[in-house]
C-alpha cells in the first residue's frame, strides 16, 4: 500500500507513528532560557493531539545565540533539567521530540515581540551580536564579524548543546539553518562578505554548517536522527542570492555528513512577493530537493487541510508534513485529519469516548 499521512516512518532508530510534525515556534516565554509549565502544555497538547514528531522552538546553544531574552536554551545543566519533564511527557504519548538548536547571529539581542522587538544594546541588557560579516540585518544595529577562533568556539558550543540534548532525552536534533539566522548568514552571499575560508565560494560559505553537522554527528549516537531546516531560497532577484540549485547541492553534502532530513523553508533576509504566498507555496522546494538528492524532506508553509497534508505524502512530494500555525489553531489536527480522511490513528486512551476507533 502506498504511504499516506498516517503511515509510520523509520529514520535511523527513530520510529515515527505518522508523518505529521509540529513545526518549531518561538514562544518568547523562557527567562534565562528555561522552559516551564507553558512548554509542557504547549508541546504536550500537540503530542496528545497525535503528531508523530514535535520539534521544539529554536533553542540557543549560547546566551548570545538568542534572538530575544526570552528564547529557550541548552547552554547549561539547569536547562537540561527543565527540558526533561517536557520531553518525557511528549514521549509518554507515543510522540517523538526533537530539539531545534540554533544561533541567531546578527539577528540576536532583541526585545520581546510584545515590547516592540527592537534591538537592545549591551547597555540596555543586550549584547554585541556577531555574524559572518559586519552587516546590519535588522536595519537597527550592525553586527560584528566573527573571528576564526570565535567560529571554532561556536562549533564547539553546538556540539556541547547537542550533548545536552541527548542528556535531556531528546529523540532527535534539528539544526535551524534558515530564516536569516547564523548558518544562513554564512551560506547566503547576501549576508556573507568574508574573504577567508568561510566566505566567497559556495564551498566556503557552507563550511560553517558542514563543520557543525560533523561536530554534532561525532558526539550524538549513530542511532539518533539529525535534521536540518534550510531556507531553500532567498526570495531575492539579486544574482548572488541563494537559490534552489544551491540548496540541492548543499543537501547532497549534508547527507554525506550524516543529515537524515531536510525541511525546506525559505527567506529570512527579505519577504516574498505577497501574491506568491499561497497554500503550499514552499512545497516545490521540498519536492525538488527530495527528487534530486533522495534525502527525506519535510514540507512546510501554509499547509492547513487534511487533504493537502495527505496528498503531499501520497504523491511523494515530501516525507513529512510540518505544520505550524494550523496546529496553534487546532492542537488535535491529527485526530481530526484521520477522521476526515477515513484513516486510522489512535486517540489517547483517556479520550477514546470522544474519538472511538472505526467500527466501535
Ligand atoms: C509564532 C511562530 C514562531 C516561529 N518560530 C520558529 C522557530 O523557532 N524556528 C523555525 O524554524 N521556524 C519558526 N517559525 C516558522 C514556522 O515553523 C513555519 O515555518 C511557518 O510558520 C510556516 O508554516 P505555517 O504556514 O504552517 O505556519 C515560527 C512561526 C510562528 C508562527
Amino acid at each position: 500500500m502506498e504511504p499516506h499521512l498516517f503511515s509510520p516512518l523509520q529514520i535511523r532508530d527513530l520510529h515515527l507513528k505518522n508523518r505529521l510534525v509540529m513545526s518549531p515556534m518561538q514562544q518568547y516565554s523562557s527567562p534565562d532560557g528555561l522552559v516551564g509549565p507553558w512548554h509542557l502544555v504547549h508541546l504536550g497538547s500537540r503530542a496528545v493531539g497525535g503528531v508523530g514528531l514535535v520539534i521544539t522552538e529554536a533553542t540557543a546553544v549560547t546566551p548570545e545565540g538568542r534572538n530575544t531574552l526570552f528564547d529557550t536554551g541548552l547552554w547549561n545543566e539547569a536547562q537540561v533539567a527543565a527540558w526533561r519533564p517536557v520531553v518525557e511527557f511528549v514521549q509518554a504519548q507515543g510522540t517523538k521530540i526533537a530539539v531545534q538548536l540554533w544561533h541567531a547571529g546578527g539577528k540576536g539581542s532583541h526585545a520581546h515581540p510584545a515590547a516592540g522587538f527592537h534591538y537592545i544594546s549591551p547597555a540596555q541588557g543586550g549584547w554585541v551580536t556577531k555574524s559572518a560579516s559586519s552587516v546590519s540585518l535588522d536595519k537597527q544595529h550592525t553586527a560584528e564579524a566573527l573571528t576564526i577562533p570565535e567560529i571554532q568556539a561556536l562549533i564547539a558550543d553546538f556540539a556541547a548543546g547537542a550533548q545536552r540534548a541527548v542528556a535531556a532525552g531528546f529523540d532527535a536534533i534539528e539544526l535551524h539553518a534558515g530564516h536569516g539566522y547564523l548558518f544562513h548568514q554564512f551560506y547566503s552571499a547576501l549576508a556573507n562578505q568574508r574573504t577567508d575560508e568561510y566566505g566567497g565560494s559556495f564551498e566556503n560559505r557552507i563550511q560553517l554548517l558542514i563543520e557543525t553537522v560533523a561536530a554534532i554527528r561525532a558526539v550524538i549516537p549513530v542511532s539518533m536522527p539529525l535534521l536540518v531546516r534550510l531556507s531553500a531560497v532567498d526570495f531575492s532577484d539579486q544574482t548572488h542570492a541563494w537559490g534552489l540549485t544551491d540548496s540541492v547541492r548543499l543537501t547532497a553534502l549534508l547527507q554525506q555528513h550524516g543529515v537524515d532530513v531536510v525541511t525546506a523553508s525559505a527567506g529570512g533576509f527579505s519577504a516574498p512577493d505577497k501574491a506568491s504566498v499561497v497554500p503550499l507555496y514552499q512545497v516545490p522546494y521540498a519536492e525538488k530537493i527530495r527528487a534530486e538528492t533522495g534525502v527525506l524532506t519535510g514540507a512546510v508553509g501554509l499547509i492547513t487541510t487534511p487533504e493537502q497534508a495527505n496528498a503531499l505524502i501520497t504523491t511523494g512530494q515530501a516525507d513529512l508534513v510540518v505544520l505550524a500555525r494550523e496546529l496553534l489553531r487546532d492542537p488535535y489536527f491529527p485526530l481530526h485529519a484521520a477522521r476526515a480522511l477515513h484513516l486510522e490513528t489512535p486517540a489517547p486512551v483517556q479520550y477514546l469516548r470522544a474519538f472511538p476507533a472505526a467500527g466501535h
